[in-house]
Order: structure tokens, then sequence, then C-alpha cells
């Protein structure tokens, strides 16, 4: 690996050019662009079929570009087969090999690549104690559990060292829990190693809690690139909106500078585009009760105790139904209560697609 863990982030490890690829008349992914920075783990999220496994794999190189070029390093790559490039791939399925041991399995890329074996037992140690799997080294993958199974594929990409890793859905089998101590096995490595790490994910969640940075895709296009807080706070689209994190969408026009909606006339911030169609409020920033004289009127449906916080839903006028996030220790809100609903203006979104 080149860079140390010690190294800020700089520069650009991948250039993506209008990269795309078509089978027959099926679009996979529409020509995107895109920069990955050396040593940053850039998450690609989307729903399922957005095309986040087909732009890896033209990243890996298993699949053909239909178009556009890649350049990592600033070496045009478009064409590479895929053993010549720097790159590593782990999958939601682990691909082990049951006859071999982890030992075997983990040396398997090295053997391959004709490594000298006294070197191959060293990189193999290394490995496996990069991923606590020292003590099962001897063991058959079968007897292993599913996160440790993930281990070894992940200990089989890192051994040869890889500058840039891909990882798709790589914990999508294992359980909740598992797969939080997994996100933080692979930021310790990230870190470690230096790695730049590009993880594909459908779960917005694991999306915030991984990555430097995230590209949300959607239709085989690329909707939005921004570190988590920046999707969070200032989401360009409400597909972007809806899609990370809990949001509130009041749709509407703009009429003598408020948006009409179907739920009444909101206000807007100064300044804001005559082309606003739609606000976004997180359920956190909604203010129930307050003395906004706009405010709307509404009932509670559900509240629901959620430890930390309580999550309330509030239906408006037309059955418009308002997330609300509130502190756990402020009073429960029975159900059929009339509330006001209302929240200021600059803490909301003003989105116009
Ligand atoms: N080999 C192929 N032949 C034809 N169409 C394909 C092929 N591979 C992918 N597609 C299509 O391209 C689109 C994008 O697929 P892709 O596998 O990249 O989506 P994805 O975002 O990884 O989805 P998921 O979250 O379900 O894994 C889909 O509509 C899919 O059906
Ligand atoms: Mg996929």
């Amino acid at each position: 690996m080149s860079q140390t863990a010690t190294e800020a982030v700089t520069g650009t490890k991948l250039s993506i050019n209008q990269l795309g690829k078509t089978y027959g008349k099926t679009v996979a992914l529409q020509p995107v662009s895109l920069e990955v920075r050396t040593g940053e783990l850039l998450t690609l999220l989307g729903p399922s079929g957005s095309g986040k496994t087909t732009l890896l794999q033209l990243i890996s190189g298993l699949v053909d570009a239909t178009t556009g070029r890649l350049i990592i390093d600033g070496v045009d790559q478009t064409d590479a087969p895929v053993h010549q490039r720097d790159i590593g791939v782990v999958f939601q399925s682990y691909a082990l090999f049951p006859h071999l041991t982890v030992r075997e399995n983990i040396a398997f890329p090295l053997q391959m690549r004709g490594t000298p074996a006294d070197q191959i037992k060293s990189r193999v140690d290394d490995a496996l104690a990069m991923v606590g799997l020292a003590h099962a080294a001897d063991r058959s993958p079968r007897a292993l559990s599913g996160g440790q199974q993930q281990r070894v594929a992940l200990a089989r990409c890192l051994v040869y060292r890889p500058s840039v890793i891909l990882m798709d859905e790589p914990l999508g089998a294992l359980d909740r829990k598992l797969r939080e101590v997994m996100q933080d096995e692979i930021k310790r490595i990230h870190r470690e190693t230096g790695a730049t790490i590009i993880f594909v994910t459908h779960d917005q969640e694991e999306a915030l809690a991984l990555s430097d940075r995230i590209c949300l895709m959607n239709n085989g296009q690329i909707e939005q690139i921004g570190t988590p807080r920046e999707m969070y706070e200032k989401p360009a689209s409400v597909f972007v909106a809806d899609f990370i994190g809990e949001s509130n969408i009041f749709k509407g026009a703009m009429e003598n500078g408020q948006l009409a909606t179907e739920v009444g006339s909101l206000p807007v911030q100064a300044a804001t585009s005559a082309d606003t169609s739609a606000v976004m409020v997180r359920p956190e920033d909604i203010i129930l009760n307050g003395s906004e004289p706009w405010a709307l009127d509404g009932t509670v449906i559900e509240s629901t105790y959620a430890g930390s916080d309580t999550r309330v839903t509030i239906a408006l006028k037309g059955d418009k139904m308002v997330i609300v996030r509130r502190p756990a220790q402020m009073d429960d809100l029975a159900r059929g209560l009339a509330v006001k609903v209302s929240w200021k203006p600059e803490h909301a979104c003003y989105l116009d697609n």
C-alpha cells in the first residue's frame, strides 16, 4: 500500500469520467463522472437497480465499460485487465473455498501472484491478525460463523495490500449487531491501511456511519455526492431528502412569497427561489404548540417511545402525515390530542426538483 495512515487525504485516486454501461437496450449505468480522493471511504448508496454494482464492476474491470474512461493514479486503466489493476474486491457472498483452510484461503491470492513462500506466511499472519482471526487459521471456513467468514474474505483482500478496495454489500448477510461490529472493523482497517475504499450499500444508516463521502445513486445516475452531514442537512433534491434520514416533505408551488401546499400556505426563507416546489423539515425540527401564527392544525395519531426520543405521528389537513421526534423526557402525547405544528423557516430545506 502506498499510503500510510498518518498521511492526510490528498489528491485524486480514481477519476471516473463519463463511465457508463448498457446491456442491449438496458441502461445499467448512465455515463457518470466522479473523483475518488486518495485514502477516502466513499459509499455508493441507492435503491435496488440504481447501478451501484455496475459502477463497482466497471472500476474493478470485471465488466467492460460501454462509454467513458477510468483513470487510476493518473494512468488510464479503462482497458486494463482485472489482475493488472491494484484493486481488491470483497463481495456479499464471501466465495471462500470450502476445501481449503482459512490460512490457505487467505494465501491463495498471493500464490496466484507468485509471491515467494517465505513471504506468504508472514503476510497471511498479518492479515489474520488484522481481522482478529489468528486463532482460526487452521479451521475450515465451514466451521466459522457468517461474521467470521466475512472477516476471512476481508483478510483475503487485504493480504495483497491493494491501494483500492471495493466492497459490494459485504455486510448484507449479517444481523444488525454483527453488522455494527464489522462497520467499526472496516473503519479501523481503513485507518490502519490508508487504502481508498469504495463501499456499496443500500442502507442509508450504514452509509452515514461509515463514509467520508456518500455518492447517492438513482436510476443509473448520481443524484448527489457529499459528506454525510451535507447530504442530511443540504439535500439537493426531494429524492435525496427522502432517502437520507427521516423527512417531512410538503410539495407545492410558490405563490405570493409563500409555498402553497395541500396543507396550507407555508412560509419560506427570504430569497427562496421562485422555482421552489417542495419544503423539507426534519422530524427533530418540528415544533409542537409553538406561537407561529401560521402553525398548522394537527391530530396525534401515534406516539412511540424510542429510547433517546419519542416518535410522534401527526395527521394534518387531508390526512397528510408528519413525523416528529421529541426528547423522551417530555410528556407523552395522547392519541387524538389536537396540536399545532410549525417550524422555523430557517430550519427547513427548499427544493426545486
Ligand atoms: N448483466 C446484466 N444484463 C442486463 N441488465 C443488467 C445486468 N446487470 C445489471 N443489469 C441492470 O442494470 C441495472 C443496475 O443494476 P445493478 O446491479 O448495478 O444495481 P444495484 O444498484 O447494484 O442494485 P442492488 O441494490 O439490487 O444490488 C438494473 O436495472 C439491472 O437489472
Ligand atoms: Mg448490487
